[in-house]
Formats: structure tokens, sequence, C-alpha cells
């Protein structure tokens, strides 16, 4: 009773043209769109926060935002991304040392709850957590940067989750595209984020159906 959605990440679009940008691929077809947010801290690199979020909003007031937050204190930025209308915010377990109160305090600033794993953490970490949050992210590159290599290995951690529980919501993020797709559908993962293979193909539409018609061979 899974349903499998497509979201593109906007890392690598033009960044001055956001908002055409995201509505560019909501127009291709994207279920949802991924946003990433990091801080220098985190991840070796800068993109943008709540405020450029809140712009957003209004220009695109039904699109499901899925703020990827890859940053040091994510406590600290709840309040304002739920105020700039973010749908789901999905933070690091690396990154607090209380996960629970993390995910009752995004829950209690009105959004769905996220939590991810970067590629060296291991996945029996989310495993006291998962009846609490709405998706489960596994990284399947080092986050930071878009364009890189899908790191395969990472697929034994999305088998286990499927395996263990039917119902989450699985996120795969990094070198997600026509050539590794299925192998992310066939671990388990029904989310899927894809960045520099659908912003630089020659035609959004295409590829992202691409990717869904692999995902429902
Ligand atoms: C990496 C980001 C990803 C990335 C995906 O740190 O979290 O969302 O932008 O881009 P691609 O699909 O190009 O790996
Ligand atoms: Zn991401």
């Amino acid at each position: 009773n899974r349903t499998c959605k497509i979201g593109p990440s906007i890392l690598n679009a033009d960044l001055s043209n956001l908002a055409s940008e995201c509505q560019r691929m909501m127009d291709s077809g994207s279920d949802y769109l991924h946003l990433d947010v990091m801080d220098g801290q985190f991840v070796p690199n800068l993109t943008f926060g709540h405020p450029v979020v809140k712009c957003l909003r209004p220009k695109l007031p039904s699109v499901f935002f899925d703020m990827h937050m890859m940053v040091a204190a994510p406590e600290q930025w709840i309040g304002e991304m739920a105020d700039a209308g973010a749908d789901q915010y999905t933070f690091h377990i690396e990154t607090t040392d209380d996960p629970a109160r993390t995910i009752r305090k995004i829950k209690e600033a009105g959004m769905k709850a996220g939590i991810g794993i970067k590629p060296k953490t291991p996945v029996h970490v989310l495993v006291p957590f998962i009846d609490y949050v709405d998706m489960v992210l596994i990284m399947t590159v080092e986050p930071g940067f878009g364009g890189q290599k899908f790191m395969a290995d990472m697929m034994p951690k999305v088998q286990f989750l499927r395996e263990h529980f039917p119902d989450i919501d699985i996120e795969v993020d990094g070198g997600v595209g026509p050539s590794t797709i299925q192998e992310c559908a066939e671990a388990g993962a029904n989310m899927f984020v894809s960045g520099s293979a659908v912003l630089n193909s020659d035609n959004p539409r295409v590829t992202i159906q691409a990717l869904r018609n692999i995902v429902n061979e």
C-alpha cells in the first residue's frame, strides 16, 4: 500500500531562479520537493535556510516541502521552518543527543518528522525512533554536495528497514537516477530524491517519467 514518490533536489538548480526551478520540477511530474539546508558545520557546504523557504511557500502554495536539514543544531530551526511553511522536517540522528525530543518538537510545531543517517552511521541506531517518525532517510552519498556517485553498499540498510518496518516511508538521497533507482526500489525504498539526474537532463519530464516507470516495473 506504499506509494512511490519522486522528489527532486534543487541543489543543482539555478538558485537565482529558485521559484521557477521548483515550479519547473512540479510541472515535470514531481510528487514533492526535497530542499537541502546546509549550515557549513554538519556538512562542508552552505545553501539556504528558512527565509528562502518563506519566500518560496506563497509561490508554490500546495507543494510538499521535505526539508533535509543538514545542520549541526536541528532543534534551533524547527519553529522558523514551521512558520516558513515547511511540511516535513528531516534531521540527522548524528546531530542530536535526544532524537525523541527532536521528533516531539517537530510534531508539536505541526510538521511531519523525518530522521536520517549518513553513510557511516549504522542503521540499527534508527530502530528505537521509527515508530515515532513519518519517514526514514538513508543517505546514499556523503551529504554536502549534489552530483556524487551512488553508494550501492547502502542498500542493505534499506532492506533491513523494509523487512522490519513494512509500512514506513523510506527515502533514498544521493546519486539516484535512471541507472540506480531500480536497486533502491528493489531494496524497499519508496521515496526517491533525484537531483542532478533530473536537473541536468534535457527533459526533466521524460526523466521523471522514466524513473517512475522503472520503480513501477
Ligand atoms: C546531498 C543532498 C542531496 C543531493 C542529491 O548532500 O542531500 O539531496 O542534492 O543530489 P544528486 O541526486 O545529484 O546526488
Ligand atoms: Zn538531500
